[in-house]
């Protein structure tokens, strides 16, 4: 058979297509990064970036970034680090990420998701034992795909099952010789719960094991630094490894992982996606060092966060809406319904209220749950959170009357007999 008659079946996030590519899926977001930009020629209150600190459209950062543009270009350095892409901008940007996480050493990446595959893969190796929460994220599994030793996942943040999964990897690695690696995030980006740090670093009283989390989410929003999740919950010292992007808070792009020396200079010679790539570009890099100032210097930036969040979902919980878990800025809204509520929401929060949000519904999420979910920013305001709060309550009472149709899923395009 030819491999290409597979490509009949887009899958489950590409079942939809038809009806929902550019609109559902693909959307174009036009205009100035921030709290209102364009989606089909009209403006829209987003609440879909994770722009956390409104550093993307910061006017000190759209200048830093111009000039190492103009000063470098988008070229320099050609070469992997290894080979010939080192600079002494790269070497500080490590030094100053170390120092704000109070860690040893840190090495930059280019893309938070490879470097966290390479980091996952030059950790261990067939002796190891992998133990991971069940709601990784993608780049922590793909890791993990690559272990040839055994992994076992844990139940999200159960700690009793964590407890009986180290258990079981310390009676193997008490054979093979090896170690333990457990991995988690620091905020879950779906739900914005907090990956059990307090309790997960307890029990390296009773198991050998070296901790390493992924902090995209917490890192710049998270902690009275914003060094992130760890700092949040005063377990800094005990998370072995620490990873971060710079694709979310630092409205940039890279990453970054901070250790001690000893794992750094180990993880500088072994991640395979950081040896075998080009390094980050010049102004990745400069600009990198502006956000990274910012968030030092200038503590309004997460204050005027956490302010909107705390209006946001304090408000949502008043009017009866479902926010799960959340301790982080990541404000899920969670509905019952499928795929053709969604569609039917999304439609109208779009359309209706002008206001632009991620809608995710199974198999992303379990069947019969629709999650709206809602990025707070820096850069919203107090009256984005009232009138978002309002529309949504007209929505939910939409959705209890039953005026979405349970059987059909709705086709954006039929309905504005327009052809984008
Ligand atoms: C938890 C988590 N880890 C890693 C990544 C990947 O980061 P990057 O976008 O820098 O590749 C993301 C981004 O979506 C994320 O949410």
């Amino acid at each position: 058979m030819d491999i290409y008659k597979k490509f009949e079946n887009l899958g489950p996030l590409g079942k939809y297509s038809r009806e929902g590519y550019g609109y559902f899926m693909f959307p174009k977001l036009e205009g100035e990064l921030g709290p209102r930009m364009n989606f089909m020629g009209k403006e829209r209150l987003n609440w879909s970036i994770n722009n956390y600190l409104g550093l993307g459209n910061h006017p000190e950062v759209r200048e830093a970034d111009a000039k190492a543009a103009k000063e470098w270009g988008l070229a320099y350095p050609m070469g992997a680090r290894m080979m010939s892409g080192q600079t002494g901008y790269h070497e500080q940007l490590e030094r100053e990420l170390a120092d704000f996480e109070k860690k040893e050493a840190a090495y930059l990446l280019n893309y938070g998701y490879q470097g966290m595959v390479s980091i996952i893969d030059s950790l261990v190796d067939r002796k190891d034992v992998i133990v991971y929460d069940s709601e990784a994220h993608a780049c922590i599994i793909d890791g993990c795909r690559l272990h040839f030793g055994k992994r076992f996942v844990y139940p999200h943040n159960n700690m009793e099952n964590l407890e009986k999964e180290l258990s079981r990897a310390h009676k193997i690695t008490g054979q093979t010789g090896g170690g333990i690696l457990v991995i988690t995030e620091g905020v879950y980006g779906m739900s914005g719960d907090l990956g059990n740090l307090r309790d997960i670093v307890k029990l390296k009283k009773k198991f050998p094991f070296r901790l390493l989390v992924d902090d995209a989410h917490g890192f710049g929003t998270m902690g009275p630094t914003c060094a992130g999740t760890s700092e949040h919950l005063g377990v800094m010292d005990d998370v072995d490894i620490y990873f971060g992007t710079f694709a979310k808070s630092m409205a940039g792009i890279g990453g970054f992982v901070a250790s001690e020396q000893k794992v750094i200079e180990f993880l500088r010679y072994n991640m395979r996606s950081q040896i075998y790539a080009k390094s980050l570009p010049m102004p990745m890099v400069i600009g990198a060092l502006k956000r990274l100032d910012l968030i030092r210097t200038q503590p309004e930036l997460k204050d005027n966060l956490w302010k909107i969040v705390n209006a946001l979902q304090s408000g949502l919980k008043e009017n009866g809406f479902n926010i799960g878990a959340t301790e982080s800025p990541v404000t899920p809204v969670i509905l019952e319904g499928g795929a053709p509520e969604a569609t039917q929401i999304t439609y109208d929060l779009r359309e209706n209220y002008n206001i632009f949000c991620s809608i995710v519904t199974y198999p992303v999420i379990p069947k019969g749950m629709i999650l709206l979910r809602l990025i707070p920013t820096a850069a919203h305001s107090l009256e984005d959170v009232e009138y978002t709060i309002d529309a949504f309550s007209r929505i939910k009472q939409k959705l209890d009357a039953g005026e979405y149709d349970p059987q059909k899923i709705l086709n954006p395009y039929d309905f504005m007999k327009r052809d984008y």
